[in-house]
């Protein structure tokens, strides 16, 4: 199985590294091979090519089966307009694997639950999946741009039914395996485009009688993800929304190093944590790698079939988050933080420990 590596910029590269150990091991230990290829995008590219999603990184991307994404953005692109950064080029690789539904899982890990910026027992339990459209939306409407003058600059926000259809599936069908609720996301009390959302979204429900929706405004979202996240199980937003509310998810969790995510429905799925390339912290192995790491799974889950491996390693990070491993993010003044390395081998061990249990309780 081919796996197309982009450690992209900033502390992409080292939390990459720690998804791939895992990967490796779980390679080495079911026997099913993968093989990596690793290749420049966002301003590692730019510096090194010229262009930020290179041709030879776009190619071997549509011929893998998954790829995996560190992060992209440094701050020496600050002034650059948005067709002119990183962050182009991780759009641009995104409408090309065409995969429309960002799935963003956030957990409140119970060992964690101190280090939430909400108030530890009312997110206790917030167990919550955003789903968000990410080929749509202001992300990618056109017209855009600035006018002659530079006074005005304009961006367009538009949804066809087409799209909102398929990304409302991938919602419900979500919701089955889960809690059975959806909260669609919108503004419908003063866009267009939201009520073409919400109507689009109660048609497609008809589909799934044993799922419960609610259309929530984003403003009361955004403050019902700090009050009671726990109420929330799917969360099906537009692009911009989900971009936005999916940090606020992470802070629910506790530190946004810990969220991964999955985009599917397009040629091949995408792989990446939901943090940026935190340029402050990179090289210094301080980075968290759990987002990448639960990324990893994600992708043996869904792009190699391989769900027990996959459950085993979400169960690893809890019990290395159990266990009192934290990387800086997560550690309590004065607690004792791991490196970015250190957090990965704590999660391999687990991973190891788990085989091991797995294995006596046979012999038994
Ligand atoms: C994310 C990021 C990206 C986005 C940036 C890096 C373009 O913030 O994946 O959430 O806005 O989609
Ligand atoms: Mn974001």
């Amino acid at each position: 199985m081919k796996i197309a590596l982009l450690p992209g910029d900033g502390i992409g590269p080292e939390v990459t590294a720690e998804a791939v150990r895992i990967l490796k091991d779980v390679s080495e230990h079911s026997g099913r091979a993968f093989s990596f290829s690793t290749h420049a995008i966002g301003g590692a590219a730019i510096d090194a090519e010229g262009a930020g999603l290179p041709e030879q990184t776009l190619e071997a991307c549509l011929g893998a089966r998954a790829v995996l994404l560190g992060a992209v953005g440094h701050p020496k692109f600050d002034g650059r307009m948005p067709s002119e950064r990183p962050e182009a080029a991780l759009l641009a690789l995104r409408q090309a694997l065409g995969g429309f539904a960002n799935l963003r899982p956030a957990v409140c890990y119970a060992p964690l639950a101190k280090r939430t910026a909400f108030q530890p027992d009312r997110v206790k339990g917030a167990n919550l999946l955003i789903i968000r459209e990410l080929l749509g939306g202001l992300y990618y409407g056109e017209p855009r741009g600035f006018e002659a003058s530079g006074n005005t600059a304009f961006n367009t926000l538009i949804y066809s039914r087409t799209e909102i259809e398929r990304v409302a599936r991938v919602a419900f069908v979500r919701a089955r395996e889960r809690r059975k609720k959806v909260a669609s996301i919108d503004k419908a009390n003063v866009l267009e485009t939201s009520r073409l959302w919400r109507a689009v979204v109660s048609e497609v429900a008809k589909e799934f009688p044993e799922i419960e929706l609610e259309h929530v405004y984003v403003d009361t979202a955004a403050m019902r993800l700090a009050t009671s996240p726990a109420s929330f199980d799917v969360m099906l937003c537009d692009n911009l929304f989900g971009d936005i509310l999916s940090d606020q998810a992470a802070s629910v969790a506790g530190s946004l190093g810990l969220l991964p995510s999955d985009t599917l429905g397009g040629r091949v799925d995408l792989y990446e944590p939901v943090h940026g390339s935190a340029p402050d912290i990179a090289g210094k192995g301080w980075a968290n790698p759990i987002g990448a790491i639960a990324s990893a799974a994600m992708l043996l889950r869904f792009s190699a079939g391989m769900d027990k491996e996959a459950a085993e390693i979400d169960h690893a990070i809890e019990d290395a988050l159990s266990s009192g491993a934290r990387t800086r993010d997560l550690a309590a003044p004065g607690e004792r933080a791991l490196s970015t390395r250190d957090m990965g081998q704590a999660v391999v061990d687990a991973l190891h420990d788990i085989r091991d249990r797995r294995h006596s309780y046979h012999a038994v």
